[in-house]
C-alpha cells in the first residue's frame, strides 16, 4: 500500500493504526504513546479484560515452550516482564533472560515489579525495536513474543529478525489474539470487543481510545493460517499452531534448523 506525499516527495508506505490508515513511519511512535500511557495499569487491565484468562494462555505458552535451564532466552515486546517471570519461575531462575521492548515506561514498570517481587534471577532489560533487534546473529536458544507482534508496524520484518537472532536448533513461540471460527462465538466476541472493552478502558484506565486501538488491531491481524505462512517465509521450520479459547488467541511455534 502507498500514499502520495502532498509535498511531492514521492510516496510513503502506509499501515494500520486501529481503524485508521497512517504513514508507516508514524506507527511506532503512536504505538509507543499507547503503551507509555497504559504502562502503570497494563497488568491490571489484562486481568480485568480477560477475566484473568490471559494468565492461562501465558501458562500454555510456557508449557509448549518447555524452557531449558541455562538457556539464553529473548522475550520480545516483553513489556512489564510477565512472560519472562513465568518462564524464569518454570526453570527455577536458571536462565539467561533478556526482555526487549521499545517502550521505556513498560520496561520501567517491569523492573519495578521484579524488584518488588524480589526476583533474584539476572534479567537484562533492553530498550529496542523488534524490526531492528540490537542483538547478534544466532545469539539466543529460544524466543517468545506475547501480544506484541500485532503492534509492530512490519510484523514480517520482526519475524525475520527473530529468526536471525535464534541459534540453529532454536525455538520461537508467539502468543497473539487470533480468529474465532465458530460463528456464534464470533458474534458474541464482537459484541464484547465493540462494547465491553472500550467501556472497561474508560472505567479502569480512563482511556477508551487506547482500548479501541486494541480491538481494531486484533481485527486486522492475520488469522492462524496466514500467520503460519508468514513464519515460513521468515525461515521457520516445523511451524504449527494451537488455538486457545476457541481461537480468541493462538500460540504459533516454529524452529530454526
Ligand atoms: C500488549 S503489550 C504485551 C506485553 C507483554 N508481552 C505481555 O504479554 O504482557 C505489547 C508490547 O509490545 C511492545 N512493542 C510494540 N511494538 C514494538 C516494537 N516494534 N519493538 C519492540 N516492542 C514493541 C509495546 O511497547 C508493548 O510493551
Amino acid at each position: 500500500m502507498s500514499m502520495s506525499d502532498p509535498n511531492g516527495h514521492g510516496s510513503e508506505k502506509t499501515t494500520h493504526f486501529g481503524a485508521e490508515t497512517i504513514a508507516f513511519s508514524e506507527k511506532p511512535g503512536r504505538v509507543r504513546d499507547v503503551f507509555e500511557k497504559v504502562a502503570a495499569r497494563y497488568d491490571l487491565m489484562n486481568d480485568v479484560m480477560s477475566a484473568r484468562v490471559h494468565r492461562l494462555w501465558k501458562d500454555a505458552l510456557v508449557d509448549w515452550l518447555a524452557p531449558r535451564r541455562g538457556a539464553r532466552h529473548l522475550d520480545l515486546a516483553g513489556g512489564t516482564g510477565d512472560i519472562a517471570m513465568r518462564i524464569l519461575r518454570r526453570v527455577g531462575g536458571d536462565m539467561n533472560m533478556v526482555v526487549c521492548d521499545f517502550t521505556e515506561g513498560m520496561l520501567r514498570e517491569g523492573v519495578r515489579r521484579a524488584e518488588k517481587r524480589g526476583v533474584q534471577a539476572p534479567v537484562q532489560w533492553v530498550c529496542g525495536d523488534a524490526m531492528a533487534l540490537p542483538f547478534a546473529d544466532q545469539s539466543f536458544d529460544s524466543a517468545t513474543i506475547a501480544f506484541g507482534i500485532r503492534n509492530v508496524a512490519d510484523p514480517q520484518k520482526a519475524l525475520h529478525e527473530i529468526f536471525r537472532v535464534l541459534k540453529t536448533g532454536g525455538r520461537f513461540i508467539c502468543l497473539e489474539f487470533s480468529r474465532v471460527r465458530n460463528p456464534l462465538l464470533a458474534a458474541a466476541y464482537d459484541v464484547y470487543s465493540d462494547h465491553v472493552i472500550p467501556r472497561m478502558g474508560q472505567v479502569v484506565a480512563n482511556d477508551p481510545d487506547s482500548y479501541r486501538y486494541l480491538v481494531e488491531s486484533i481485527r486486522r491481524f492475520p488469522d492462524q493460517e496466514k500467520f503460519e505462512q508468514m513464519m515460513r517465509i521468515a525461515g521457520f521450520n516445523r511451524v504449527a499452531h494451537r488455538n486457545l479459547s476457541a481461537g480468541v488467541a493462538a500460540l504459533h511455534s516454529g524452529w530454526r534448523f
